[in-house]
């Protein structure tokens, strides 16, 4: 199915695909054909970001925690031509104890995560119902929206938030030819996250080790999963969140898994004294 011209005709909306992995995913999809549509806060970022892909690229600088400018930013784009994906990949957070929020901190967070993320699909939820038109909306989640995590309390509740808008819309709009999936990826290192997630780089150390592949997700594996994932020839999926981390939720959950700390050495050790 990866064709060239796999996604020729499809009109995608990234928002907060000016940088990072939203940048890196409207790369994969303007590269098999799609007609991009980049949103975000700064438009001189969105600007720098169009001129280093094919094509024309539409711009529109939105906040999403804002209700009426997602509205404005929606009705602009559809005056141009109605969308057929909406990726929403904008989102906010940094590692802090929990008992340190200020309420403007967790607003902060869950205004983009949760909220914003509700506004613009509930937006072109209705226009693409309006239209009779169908519709496919991607959602960049994390693993810990099923996990929980701590000192990422207000990310780790918005993300769990959007997965139930996944599958709770998956199914109410799935006959009206509208789906929802959602990728939960791992650990991909971005100049955004990073500096907000890991203040310290030994912490990054810390977190490549303990992944069970023992490096960070390169963002173009994640271009590519979110390519299959929006492409038509994916129709069957819906309501679907798909992890993608290296098998890192599991080392982290499964029991015994400390016993990766052990050496060959350390095992054939232990079974020479157990013979003995
Ligand atoms: C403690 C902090 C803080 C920090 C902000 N605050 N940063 N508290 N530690 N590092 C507090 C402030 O003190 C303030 O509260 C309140 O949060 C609002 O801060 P502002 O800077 O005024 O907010 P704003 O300018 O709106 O910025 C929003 C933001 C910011 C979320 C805080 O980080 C941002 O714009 N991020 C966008 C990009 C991003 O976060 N990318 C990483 C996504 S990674 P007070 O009470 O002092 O006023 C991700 C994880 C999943 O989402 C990844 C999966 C791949």
């Amino acid at each position: 199915m990866f064709q060239p011209n796999l996604l020729e005709g499809q009109r995608i909306l990234v928002t907060g695909g000016g940088s990072g992995l939203g940048f890196a995913m409207a790369s994969a999809f303007a590269n098999f054909g799609a007609s991009l549509c980049l949103m975000g806060r700064r438009q001189q970022k969105l600007e720098e970001a169009a001129a280093q892909l094919p094509g024309s690229v539409q711009i529109v600088s939105c906040d999403i925690r804002d209700a009426e400018a997602v509205e404005k930013a929606l009705d602009q784009i559809w005056q141009d031509s109605p969308l057929d994906v909406l990726v929403n990949n904008a989102a906010g957070n940094f590692a802090a104890p929990s008992e340190s929020l200020s309420h403007r901190a967790v607003d902060a967070v869950l205004g983009t995560v949760l909220h914003g993320t509700a506004y613009i699909t509930l937006g072109c939820g209705r226009r693409w119902l309006a239209q009779g038109r169908p519709g496919n909306v991607l959602s960049i989640v994390t693993t810990y929206a099923s996990t929980g995590s701590g000192w990422v309390l207000p990310s780790a509740m918005g993300k769990a938030g959007v997965v139930a808008m996944t599958r709770s819309l998956a199914v109410e709009w799935g006959g009206r030819g509208i789906r929802l999936n959602a990728i939960a990826p791992g650990p991909f290192p971005t100049e955004g996250a990073t500096e907000r997630l890991a203040p310290d780089p030994r912490l990054l150390e810390v977190m490549r080790k303990q992944n069970p592949l023992q490096r960070f997700g390169d963002p173009a594996e994640l271009a590519n999963l979110a390519v299959f994932m929006v492409a038509p020839q994916n129709s069957y999926m819906n309501g679907e969140v798909v992890t993608l981390d290296g098998g890192e939720w599991l080392q982290g959950a499964g029991e015994f898994n400390f016993l990766r700390a052990l050496s060959l050495e350390d095992w054939q050790k232990a079974a020479s004294a157990r013979k003995a």
